[in-house]
């Protein structure tokens, strides 16, 4: 995302990594499809756009808490989307500088919440590892460096000789098409497998330990995530592998006692159905498609923050 003359520029990655496509956001409407669509997605970058769509709301003259509405109704797990939302509220009838440099903050206290992220979890991780990830959590999902995908990176950075295993991540493909196009910029070694592979690897001995991102963690460390995050976490505990998951602190909810009260969203029967616009399924075919997953607090090893790293049992 960047910001330039009174717009917000996009990266699209709906057609990454085919293309390389910038859109250009003008009001916070523009951001609101965005993230309904797709265009940017990952907890943290979501949060990061819904603050800008708000510094276009107040450039534009738009009523800001009918703009906060539309952009909290754009998709419904990743709390980062409200905790952004909510540092705006409270700035109160603010202008648009105000609004331009709360978002601006925003998104460089989520890098450096990263980066921090990064050092403190590369601990975790041993040498001649094969980590296993799911979706995408890197510099796209987030202002820049990642969240698990940012842990994979500053293990690399630390000279750590690494391997990544990274999901498919079906419908949407998150891990083929947007890790593993970071894994490779990055020049850190990995293979990119069918989700339904994960099983067989660690029975094979081939994964040390599987990294995951989240999209809210409530107060006991139940964690919704990308679904599939789930089957990870119980195949990773019955081979006695560990499972982590990081996050910043923008994506805990004190406010939910168990992962009961996570929003679960679901999505539109096509991503399921269609590959690239053609259909894959019969016709009349009825489709289940939540977008998460929640794993309980007890199936996971350790939380990872900018704060540090934390073990069960959890009381965020
Ligand atoms: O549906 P998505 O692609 O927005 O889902 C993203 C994830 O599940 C990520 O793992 C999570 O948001 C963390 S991104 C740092």
């Amino acid at each position: 995302m960047r910001w330039e003359e009174n717009r917000l520029l996009m990266l699209d990655q709906r057609v990454l990594p085919g293309q390389e496509v910038w859109l250009e956001l003008r009001t916070h409407g523009d951001v609101v499809s965005a993230i309904k669509d797709m265009a940017v997605r990952g907890a943290p970058a979501i949060g990061i756009a819904a603050a800008y769509g708000m510094a276009l709301a107040a450039l534009k003259g738009a009523d800001l808490k009918e703009a906060s509405k539309a952009l909290a109704a754009s998709r419904p797990t990743a709390v980062n989307l409200f905790w952004a939302l909510e540092r705006i509220e409270k700035l109160g009838e603010a202008d648009f500088d105000t609004l331009l440099t709360e978002a601006q903050a925003i998104e460089a206290e989520d890098l450096a919440m990263n980066l921090a992220i990064g050092r403190s979890g590369a601990e975790l991780i041993p040498q001649n590892a094969n980590i296993l990830t799911i979706c995408n959590t890197g510099a796209l999902a987030t202002a820049g460096h990642g969240t698990a995908l940012g842990v994979i990176r500053s293990a690399h950075d630390a000279a750590k000789s690494i391997h990544v295993w990274t999901c498919e991540t079906r419908p949407r493909q998150q891990g083929l098409r947007l890790t593993a196009y970071e894994l490779l910029k990055e020049g850190i070694p990995f293979h990119s497998i069918a989700d339904s592979t994960a099983g067989s690897l660690m029975r094979a001995g081939k994964v040390d330990c599987v990294i995951a991102g989240a999209d809210r963690i409530a107060s006991n460390g139940d964690t919704a995530n990308k679904i599939g995050t789930y089957s990870l976490a119980v195949l990773a505990r019955h081979h006695g592998i560990p499972f982590y998951i990081a996050a910043p602190s923008s994506t805990f909810d004190s406010s939910l006692a168990t992962g009961d009260e996570i929003p679960i969203e679901e999505r539109s029967s096509q991503e399921l159905t269609h590959i690239e616009g053609v259909t894959i399924a019969p016709e009349g075919c009825h489709v289940y498609n939540p977008a998460f997953d929640v794993t309980p607090g007890t199936l996971i090893d350790a939380i990872i923050t900018e704060q540090g790293i934390f073990r069960g049992p959890y009381r965020f």
